[in-house]
């Protein structure tokens, strides 16, 4: 808010008098926090945290948790306080701001290709133990020239395609090949894989997903075999997201899981069976002001897509029965009310759970920490918007 303010100084935008306050201020009340703002419940978050923790280490699988879900250095510094082995990234830029935070075990879970982002990448692994992927050896030869040319070096992980049909290499032999070369160029060692697959995530059933998980497993089983047969270590076999740990866990074949989401749980998340598996709590809320309530079934919200992401449905309110958020333009949603008695009046301050939690977060600058009735502090999402 400082730097937004500074910068709006300088351009001459903003006279001072006119400084917009911050939405909320540390010590003070929930209900005064200004919106849209993006309010994390430090109960729920901690509980959360708690449970992924507990059940990675049952298992004795590290938790490394991928923080692209909330760009945040502050949530990273304490997932890793309570036992995480590291964070994940899911871009070079991203990671940027996690390291100046003092983060020092970064995994980048994916491709990176063109010199400016190596570059980058070599700045950062002077300072901290970064691994990435690689699915092309002419992708991993780069990397190698840009480490050795900066005096930097990065863990590899082949990049394995176990259904997604998204990157990674499609054989057993590509990835031998591979990691043989991995271990031959300079600035690059040989880590291990990754074995992600973002589309089982989100399947209903808990059954389709564990069957599913079981048939990625015996996949990844394979290329594990094929490395042992080259005569190659493959210490890491990392992957996973919240909709698969409790599979990816006990598979036998995962080192770490990658989940992200399950720190605060979206609608999309909220939706699917979870049976007995896992109980994570929704921790992150969208807070919005009814703007207008044009007629008895209908409220006017303060916010729009420039505070929420809807591609995976809109966001919807919490403890408000028979109220739906039906529409979400740039700077307006609409909530339908199935009773003019259930409808908020004007000013009625609304909690609504986010569509789809990552591309939330990097719409704010912020979020508002609160403990109960209380803020309890304003965290920066230091690395939105850095997606090279
Ligand atoms: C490579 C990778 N790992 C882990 C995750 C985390 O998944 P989730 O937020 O569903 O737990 C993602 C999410 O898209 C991902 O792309």
């Amino acid at each position: 808010m400082e730097e937004l303010r500074l910068r709006e100084r300088e351009a001459g935008l903003v006279p001072e008098a006119f400084c917009i306050a911050p939405a909320a201020v540390a010590g003070g009340l929930s209900q005064d926090i200004d919106t849209p703002s993006l309010v994390l419940d430090l109960d729920a978050f901690e509980d959360n945290l708690r449970t992924m923790q507990v059940l990675a280490e049952r298992h004795g699988v590290a938790l490394r948790p991928h923080a692209k879900a909330h760009r945040c250095p502050e949530i990273a510094l304490r997932q890793v306080a309570l036992g995480a082995a590291g964070i994940c990234c899911q871009k070079v830029a991203e990671a940027v701001p996690f390291v100046q935070a003092g983060l020092r075990d970064i995994h980048i879970s994916n491709e990176i290709v063109g010199e400016p982002k190596l570059r980058l990448l070599a700045q950062l692994a002077r300072k901290a133990h970064i691994t990435v992927c690689v699915d092309h050896p002419v992708a991993l030869k780069a990397l190698s020239a840009a480490m050795a040319a900066h005096g930097a070096s990065v863990g590899v992980l082949v990049d394995v395609d176990v259904g997604q049909k998204r990157c990674g290499v499609q054989t057993p032999d590509e990835a031998v090949a591979l990691a043989g070369l991995a271990q031959s160029l300079p600035g690059v060692g040989f880590t291990g894989i990754q074995a992600y697959h973002g589309g089982l995530q989100h399947k209903r059933s808990l059954d389709q997903r564990r069957k599913s998980c079981d048939k990625a497993a015996r996949l990844i089983r394979r290329y594990l075999d094929a490395l042992e047969r080259a005569g190659i270590a493959c210490p890491v076999v990392t992957g996973g997201g919240t909709g698969t740990a409790v599979f990816d866990v006990a598979s036998q074949v995962y080192t770490e899981i990658q989940s992200g989401t399950y720190a605060f749980m979206d609608t999309d998340y909220g939706s699917i069976d979870w049976g007995e598996a896992l109980a994570f709590r929704h921790s992150l809320f969208l807070l919005g002001t009814v703007m207008s309530t044009p007629t008895a079934d209908r409220a006017i919200m303060d916010f729009g897509l420039k505070s929420t992401s809807a591609e995976s449905g809109a966001p919807q309110p919490v403890g408000w029965p028979g109220l739906r958020c039906v529409a979400v333009h740039d700077e307006h949603s609409i909530l339908q009310a199935d009773d003019a008695k259930n409808l908020p009046v004007l000013g009625d301050k609304i909690r609504l759970i986010p569509g789809h939690c990552d591309p939330t977060f990097n719409l704010h600058d912020s979020v508002v920490a609160v403990r109960g009735d209380r803020v309890e502090a304003i965290w920066a999402i230091s690395a939105r918007g850095l997606s090279r």
